[in-house]
């Protein structure tokens, strides 16, 4: 059994004061392993991405604590948490736009450069995982001229360039056709299957979701359901249903029974290009597709 990379105790959000206070995450206690592949399911405004940018160290809990390989991350200092966060994860969010005025390969190699990393060596570093993606012919293009697709495996490209050990994406597949929306998912799963990544995708796609070793269901705040292993895998399959492995209905501040490990299947080649996925401009972090404000100066486009 792996280690638990990130855990999470009695997690608590609170979003404004007053009379227009709202309890966005009331009280998770939870814990992902390194290598698992986790899905954050649940409707609309239940608090995924809320719960995504705590583990993701991209925003502060209002009360509990979020621990990064055994150790609260309230005891490091900001740099630390930047740096912990630069080294150790990479971000796929739709929010998280390329930067319009730069070219594929600036977009990508942008980690490496807040990282501090040499200008051949970036270069070195990004046309690999361009190539990786089936996107070096495009390094050289404007971020805004690429399909739908191709602007998501850039975004992937550049959360890959920093070897993360934990990829977080929020709906990498939501803006996308059924096609390039597979693509982008067997990128996703080749990298769990073929490099160990931890995975954590919030997602409304049940067959996304259904590829994970293990999926969360939020309600209303709280983690009512902690399913593992493989699920049902049809276009009706919910989370609901149960697994093979069995699954379990949980309260908001239990422990939860460690998950059990299937490995699911994965493909690695991108295969042909989608519809646009939505705009890019520059200087990400505005509002999200919720409608709440995204936080600003933590991603690479706001540090660089
Ligand atoms: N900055 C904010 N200020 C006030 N309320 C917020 C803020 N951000 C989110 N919320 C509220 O918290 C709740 C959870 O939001 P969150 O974005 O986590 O939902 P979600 O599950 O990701 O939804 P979706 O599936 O629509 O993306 C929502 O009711 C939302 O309106
Ligand atoms: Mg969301």
């Amino acid at each position: 059994m792996s280690a638990a990379v990130l855990e999470t105790e009695n997690l608590v959000k609170v979003y404004g004061r007053g009379e227009s206070r709202f309890d966005a995450l009331k009280g998770l206690t939870f814990e992902i392993r390194q290598g698992e592949s986790v899905a954050i399911v649940g409707k609309s405004g239940s608090g995924k991405s809320t719960l995504m940018h705590l583990l993701a160290l991209l925003d502060e809990p209002t009360a509990g604590v979020v621990a990064m390989n055994g150790r609260p991350v309230s005891q490091l200092k900001p740099a630390q948490v930047s740096e912990l966060r630069n080294d150790t994860f990479g971000f796929v969010f739709q929010q998280f736009f390329l930067n319009a005025s730069q070219t594929v390969l600036e977009n990508v190699i942008l980690p490496l450069k807040i990282a501090g990393v040499g200008t051949a060596e970036r270069k070195r570093r990004g046309m690999e995982v361009l190539e990786q993606l089936d996107m070096a012919d495009k390094a050289g293009n404007r971020a805004t001229d690429l399909s739908g697709g191709q602007k998501q495996r850039a975004c992937i490209a550049r959360a890959l360039i920093n070897e993360p050990s934990v990829l977080f994406a929020d709906e990498p597949t939501g803006n996308l056709d059924t096609a390039t929306g597979e693509v982008v998912e067997d990128i996703l799963f080749g990298l769990h299957r073929d490099r160990g990544i931890t995975l954590v995708i919030v997602t409304h796609d049940d067959d996304l979701a259904a590829r994970c070793q293990r999926r969360l269901l939020m309600q209303d705040g709280m983690i009512v359901a902690d399913e593992s292993g493989e699920a049902v895998r049809s276009a009706g399959a919910s989370v609901g249903q149960t697994s093979r492995e069995g699954s379990r209905r949980v309260g908001g501040h239990g422990k939860h029974a460690a998950p059990v490990v299937v490995d699911g299947p994965g493909l690695d080649e991108p295969g042909p290009d989608g519809p646009e996925a939505g705009p890019t401009a520059p200087g990400a972090a505005t509002a999200g597709a919720a409608g709440q404000v995204e936080n600003a100066g933590t991603t690479g486009e706001e540090r660089a």
